[in-house]
C-alpha cells in the first residue's frame, strides 16, 4: 500500500449537529419515480401497502427518518394540486410535463402524504410559482394543515378521508426559477415570493419556506436575489435551495480511469459551492437566519443504461457510490450552514437508491452509502483534517489533481465516534493514520464498500456485487493505523475509552 495518508479528528472543535435532513430524497413526476417505483397502485400483484410498493417502503425505513421533496422538480411548476385530491376515479388526466405523458394524478398529496407516513418521514411540499397563483398556494397549505372543522378547505381534506391535518412544515416555493420553472430574472422571482409568502397562515404549524436559489453555484443569482429580498423587507424565508448535478463524464457505466477522477473532482466541487454561496448569502442576511439547502444533487449520465421505460433511468455503479459518500462528507463538514439535501431521485431516475420494475426490486449502491452514513444523523460534526499525496489525472488535455482520502467525523455522544473516508485512488490501497485528537479508542469496527471493477453494480439477477462488509478491528489508542481499499467507501464506529 501506498503510505502517507493522515487524517486528524479534532474531537474538541465541534462544527455543528448533522441534521438527519441532509440524508433526504427527492420524488418527482417523471419517468418511473412514482408510477411503477412508488406507486403500483392498490390492485397490482406487486406487494403493496394501500397502492404503495411495500419494499421500497421497508427499504426506507432502513435509511432513519429524513425529508422526501414532491412532486417535483421541473413538473412542480406545472403542478395543480386540485387534480390529485378525491376520489382517484374522478382525477382529471393531464400531459405530464415530462415528455408529455399522461398524468393519471392517481398519486395525490393524499398517497404522497402515506408514503410519508409508512415510511416515516417528513413531506417537502414543492409548490407551483411558475403556472400557479399565490392563492392557490396558500389554499393547498390550508387544505394539508387546517384543522377539521376550521375551513371548507379543511373540511375538503376531511371528506376526502382525512380528519387529521397533514402538519406539512416545509414548503418550496417555486422550483429552478431561472430555468423551467418560469425563467424568472432573480428579482422578478424575489417579488413573486413575497407575494407567495407574507402572510400564510401555518394553522398551528411553524412554516419552513424556502425559495428556489441558484443553478450549481451561481452567485449572480444568489446577490440579487437577496438584495431584492432585503429591499423587499425580508419575506419570510428560512433556506435558500441550490441544485448541484456534477453530470457525467463518460458514461454511467463505461469510463477510463481519468473519467473516474473527473467525475470524484466534480462531487467535490460541492464544497466550493456551499462555501462560495454562503458566503454571499452572509452578505446580506448578516444574522445568519436562512440556511442553504441543496435540494436536488447527483450524477447525470447520458440516457442508455437504465430501463428504457423510465426516463432518465441510470445504472448506478461504484463510482456513483463515491460520489454520494464524497458529497455526504461535505455536507456533514458544513452542518452549520446546510439544514437539507435531496439526493435527486430516489427511484428509477438519476442517481438513484433503488431500481424498480413490476415486482423486481434492487437496491444500488448509493443505498449502501446512504445507510452507512446514518449513525452520522443527529451527532455532532467534529473537524477532520485528511491530508494524502494528490493523485494525477488529465481532463482533455488539461493536468489535474485529487485528493486520494477525504472524509467526516461526528461523535453522537461521548463515547461513540464515527469516521468515514473516501478514498480515490483506483487502483492502489493506502496506508493511512487516523489520529484521534483528545480522545483514545476502545474499540473500533469497520464497514467497507469497495470492488475491484470500478463500474461494478447491482441489478435485478444480480443484487449483491456491490455490498458492504463489516468487519472487527484490533485498532486502539489515539493513533489508529489502517489500509484504505482503492475505490472505497469505509466507516470507522469507534468507541472511545
Ligand atoms: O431531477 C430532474 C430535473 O432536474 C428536475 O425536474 C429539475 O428540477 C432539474 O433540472
Amino acid at each position: 500500500a501506498a503510505a502517507g495518508a493522515t487524517v486528524d479528528v479534532l474531537l474538541d472543535e465541534p462544527i455543528g449537529r448533522i441534521r438527519p435532513e441532509i440524508y433526504s430524497h427527492f420524488t418527482e413526476h417523471i419517468g418511473g419515480v412514482i408510477y411503477d417505483g412508488i406507486w403500483v397502485g392498490p390492485d397490482s400483484k406487486v406487494e403493496n401497502v394501500g397502492g404503495i410498493r411495500k419494499k421500497l417502503v421497508d427499504h426506507m425505513h432502513r435509511l432513519g427518518k429524513v425529508v422526501i421533496r414532491w412532486p417535483g422538480g421541473c413538473f412542480a411548476d406545472s403542478y395543480h394540486w386540485r387534480d390529485g385530491i378525491g376520489p382517484a376515479e374522478k382525477r382529471p388526466r393531464r400531459f405530464g410535463r415530462w415528455k408529455e405523458v399522461t398524468e393519471p394524478n392517481s398519486f395525490g398529496t393524499r398517497e404522497f402524504m402515506q408514503f410519508c407516513r409508512l415510511c416515516g418521514d417528513e413531506p417537502y411540499f414543492a409548490a407551483n410559482v411558475g403556472a400557479g397563483s399565490p392563492t392557490e398556494f396558500q389554499n393547498w397549505v390550508e387544505y394539508c394543515n387546517g384543522p377539521a372543522g376550521s375551513t371548507s378547505l379543511a373540511d375538503e381534506r376531511v371528506a376526502n378521508g382525512d380528519p387529521e391535518p397533514f402538519k406539512i412544515a416545509y414548503w418550496g416555493v417555486g422550483n429552478e426559477s431561472w430555468g423551467c420553472g418560469g425563467k424568472f430574472t432573480p428579482e422578478d422571482y424575489c417579488e413573486e415570493y413575497r407575494r407567495f409568502t407574507e402572510w400564510v397562515p401555518g394553522y398551528g404549524v411553524k412554516l419552513y419556506l424556502t425559495a428556489a436559489g441558484p443553478n450549481s453555484n451561481d452567485l449572480d443569482w444568489t446577490r440579487r436575489f437577496f438584495a431584492k429580498w432585503v429591499d423587499g423587507a425580508r419575506a419570510p424565508l428560512q433556506a435558500f435551495a441550490a441544485h448541484y448535478y456534477c453530470g457525467t463524464t463518460g458514461h454511467a457505466l463505461k469510463f477510463s480511469g481519468d473519467q473516474w477522477y473527473e467525475m470524484l473532482h466534480k462531487a467535490n466541487y460541492m464544497e466550493t459551492l456551499i462555501r462560495e454561496q454562503w458566503a454571499a448569502m452572509g452578505e446580506f442576511d448578516r444574522e445568519r437566519k436562512v440556511k442553504l439547502i441543496v435540494d436536488e444533487w447527483g450524477c447525470w449520465h447520458p440516457e442508455g443504461t437504465g430501463n428504457p421505460k423510465h426516463l432518465f433511468e441510470q445504472m448506478g455503479c461504484l463510482r456513483d457510490a463515491l460520489v454520494a459518500a464524497l458529497t455526504l462528507d461535505v455536507f456533514n463538514r458544513h452542518a452549520d450552514k446546510v439544514d437539507m439535501a435531496n439526493v435527486a431521485q430516489l427511484i428509477n431516475n438519476i442517481h438513484s437508491l433503488f431500481l424498480a420494475d413490476g415486482d423486481k426490486f434492487v437496491c444500488t449502491p448509493n443505498f449502501h452509502v446512504f445507510e452507512m452514513y446514518r449513525p452520522h444523523h443527529g451527532a455532532t460534526c467534529v473537524r477532520l483534517v485528511a491530508q494524502s499525496p494528490d493523485v494525477a489525472f488529465k481532463i482533455g488535455a488539461r493536468d489535474e489533481k485529487i485528493f486520494r482520502v477525504a472524509g467526516s467525523a461526528s461523535k453522537a455522544d461521548a463515547k461513540r465516534l464515527t469516521i468515514t473516508l473516501v478514498h480515490s485512488h483506483a487502483t492502489e490501497p493506502v496506508e493511512t493514520e487516523i489520529r484521534l485528537k483528545g480522545a483514545e479508542a476502545a474499540s473500533v469496527r469497520k464497514t467497507v464498500l469497495a470492488h475491484s471493477e470500478l463500474n461494478a453494480h447491482n441489478t435485478f439477477e444480480k443484487p449483491d456485487v456491490v455490498t458492504p462488509k463489516t468487519s472487527e478491528t484490533d485498532l486502539k489508542g489515539a493513533s489508529l493505523r489502517v489500509v484504505l481499499d482503492p475505490a472505497s467507501v469505509t466507516r470507522f464506529d469507534v468507541v472511545l475509552a
